[in-house]
């Protein structure tokens, strides 16, 4: 695993992007301050120092549409040995990681071809130590970090390596060799769930994943497949 460690930057992944052809395959990259961080559905992502972004370059992966499974399959089992295994992650599908029904991390991996090479970026954001308030007081009800929800003060640059590692790891297995232990982590199986597209909203039961990393839901008129680049999920009730 080759590392950067930069000072200030718009977001890793555009760095990444930006330099793909020189960098080495299984380049992790962090930041001590990300000023313009990209979440998914094009939305943006928070910029607090207290929050870890690290985004990590994979070269003509094997089964790209599913490495967000992986990454987020990677990310709980770092953050549990991180903690000492003492707290449960789990996912929302697709890939938001939660403690204690609170997102501590979020995902956002996107493709750049370049000739015959697909370069994958896997970015990945991490609240480390922000406060209840500090989610309060930018609208994140259900935001959480670490620390806010464990007590545990984790060291920022271990972090980094110890995610780093495992990424790359889960990232070079088959799918089928990660997909039982992604699904036992996928918390919305067996839930109602809202399924959020382009700001419409539908109900539905979210019956188990496919071995595609898809959400699979029954409605009135059948059971249908969700494809996690279009959709937001949330509980019928609350957030899960
Ligand atoms: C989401 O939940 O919407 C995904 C958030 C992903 C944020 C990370 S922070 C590191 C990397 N660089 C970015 O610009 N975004 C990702």
């Amino acid at each position: 695993m080759n590392t950067i460690f930069l000072n200030e930057v718009d977001s890793t992944n555009n760095y990444i992007k930006a330099h793909c052809n020189e960098l080495p395959d299984k380049t992790a990259v962090t930041a001590k301050r990300q000023l313009a961080g990209k979440g998914r559905l094009g939305h943006s992502w928070e910029g607090s120092e207290e929050m870890l972004p690290l985004s990590i370059l994979l070269k003509n992966p094997k089964e790209p549409e599913n490495l967000p499974a992986r990454v987020g399959l990677a990310v709980c089992e770092a953050l549990e040995s991180a903690v000492c295994g003492e707290f449960h992650a789990g996912l929302k599908w697709p890939n938001d990681i939660i403690l204690d029904n609170h997102k501590v991390c979020g995902i956002l991996c996107e493709s750049a071809r370049y000739g015959a090479c697909l370069n994958v970026i896997c970015g990945i954001g991490i609240n480390i130590s922000q406060s209840e308030d500090y989610f309060r007081q930018a609208g994140l009800p259900n935001g959480g970090s670490i620390l806010s929800l464990t007590g545990v003060k984790i060291d920022r640059n271990e972090l980094f390596e110890k995610v780093a590692e495992r990424v790359i790891f889960r990232c070079a297995m088959p799918f089928r060799e990660c997909f039982d232990e992604y699904r036992k982590r996928v918390l919305n199986i067996g839930r109602e769930v809202r399924l959020i597209r382009n700001g419409s909203e539908k109900i539905a039961f979210a019956e188990d994943v496919s071995e595609q990393g898809f959400l699979i839901c029954r409605d009135e008129n059948g059971i249908f497949e969700v494809n996690s680049g279009e959709v937001s999920v949330r509980g019928k009730e609350g957030y899960i």
